[in-house]
């Protein structure tokens, strides 16, 4: 029997992030679901990550009601989206009660696939998630897939050794499988092979998932690498339709129908082109970096470095800031850069070469981020900077921070703030997670049923 390795498509999710900041309406892809339904992938990747906050902050769209109608449309097809533990789909550490209540939310509104990380893999802050998939499953008779995944970055304390001890705990945590983000694309096919090969000889028949990105070239050459050494699935930035058509001729079955995977490619080519005449996708974000090898910045905050830097008019310091990323990093002692880690690095290296002086002004991030208030960063952070931030001699908390300031009051209050916007629990969950742009969300939704024009047409 053939060997089988499975694809995930991202094109809704993760390649709509790192290509376009996220600003893909539901109604340039509302038509195509339901032949993506049948083309065989192991998930869609459709949901969570950036989507959310987007969907709400500038496509004025309810992202449950997304959610919803991404599944009606694909009934056969597992839904996928990506979590960031404690953080969910936000910047800080939301109390445990919310995160129970948002998985369970995501799971009534028609997820999958949760693919659970944590910035610094920092794995205390992926427990209450897990539990909670593992309940809410049970209470609304799905089988919804726990995936563990781990922030892969380099550093010299990220080992291979160390890699396979994490995915021995995620497996021993209870995740159904395991998965290896590389959200920068700087995994190389070596490393692919020695990663893969230990990880897979330590968890047996645990499926192995390798994300990985087309930011530095090498994306093909590693996922090539890692199915050799026995990768299980693969998610697709690189061109599903290649990899498809590359493994093939492996005699690797993907179950993929080769029709329906071209009329999914015919359907957002000139989508595609559309977002680049208009300037939403940046060619930059689609172009080989090999500069990624060195500074190790993932698509999506190169993307929003570079419109951050042109909304200031500063792009002349774009490389300056590039340079100072890793220092910045090392400081931080080497968080992978990922968000909520990624748009804190960035900022705050941006902010260096912005003020023309190294930590003159500190974000409040940054501040949390060594008090503990994250979790455990990876190795030893500079202790100059600590003992600046925190006080000489003092030390970040030990527990996690919902353990240290839990309220549970957020629902009462959430409900209160917004009267009668809140028709449902996901309206209050979406003011939970971002109260300014669910209100302003909620208030246009109410006027609109109301039939009272309070915004232009270019505000929708
Ligand atoms: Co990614």
């Amino acid at each position: 029997m053939a060997r089988k390795v499975m694809i995930t498509e991202t094109v809704l999710r993760d390649a709509n992030q790192s290509l376009m900041a996220t600003r893909l309406p539901y109604k340039d892809f509302a038509d195509i679901l339901s032949t993506m339904d049948q083309a065989g992938y192991y998930s869609v990747e459709c949901w969570g990550g950036a989507t959310f906050d987007s969907c709400l902050r500038y496509l004025g769209e309810d992202p449950w009601e997304r959610l919803r109608n991404i599944k009606k449309a694909m009934p056969n097809t597992k839904t996928q989206m990506l979590l960031r533990g404690q953080n969910l789909l936000g910047y800080k550490h939301y109390h445990d009660d919310v995160v129970e209540k948002f998985v369970e939310l995501s799971i009534k509104n028609g997820i999958d696939i949760i693919r659970i990380f944590d910035a610094l893999n920092d794995f205390r802050n992926l427990e209450t998630a897990l539990a909670a998939v593992k309940k809410y499953s049970e209470v609304y008779g799905r089988h919804v897939i726990a995936s563990g995944c781990i922030s892969y970055t380099q550093s010299p304390v990220h080992t291979v050794e160390k890699y396979v001890e994490m995915c021995k705990t995620l497996v021993k945590m209870g995740f159904e499988t395991l998965c290896l983000k590389d959200m920068a694309g700087t995994m190389s096919p070596y490393e692919a092979e020695g990663l893969i090969k230990g990880i897979k000889s330590a968890v047996g028949d645990i499926p192995v998932i390798l994300h990985t990105h087309c930011t530095t070239g090498m994306a093909y050459m590693t996922i090539t690498k890692a199915i050799e050494a026995g990768v299980d699935v693969i998610d697709c930035e690189p061109a599903t339709e290649t990899m498809f058509y590359a493994l093939g001729q492996y005699g690797i079955d993907t179950g993929l129908n080769e029709a329906v995977i071209n009329k999914v490619n015919d359907y957002f080519k000139p989508i595609k082109q559309k977002y680049i005449d208009a300037g939403t996708i940046n060619p930059k974000s689609m172009a080989t970096d090999s500069q990624a090898l060195v500074y190790k910045v993932p698509g999506g905050m190169l993307s929003n470095m570079i419109a951050n830097l042109k909304d200031m008019n500063a792009m002349d310091k774009f490389d300056e800031a590039l340079k100072e990323i890793p220092a910045v990093r090392k400081d931080l002692g080497y968080p992978p850069l990922v968000t909520p880690l990624s748009q804190m690095v960035g900022n705050q290296a941006v902010t260096n070469v912005l003020v023309g002086e190294r930590y003159k002004n500190i974000s409040n991030e940054v501040k949390n981020y060594f008090k503990g208030e994250y979790g455990i960063a990876p190795d030893a952070v500079s202790a100059e900077l600590q003992d600046k931030i925190l006080g000489a001699g003092n030390l970040p908390i030990d527990c996690r921070i919902e353990d240290s300031k839990r309220t549970g009051k957020d629902f009462e209050d959430a409900k209160a703030a917004l009267g009668d916007l809140a028709r449902s629990e996901e309206d209050i969950m979406s003011y939970i997670c971002f109260p300014k742009q669910a209100t302003e969300f909620l208030e246009k939704r109410k006027a609109a049923e109301e039939n009272v024009c309070t915004y232009s047409i270019e505000e929708i």
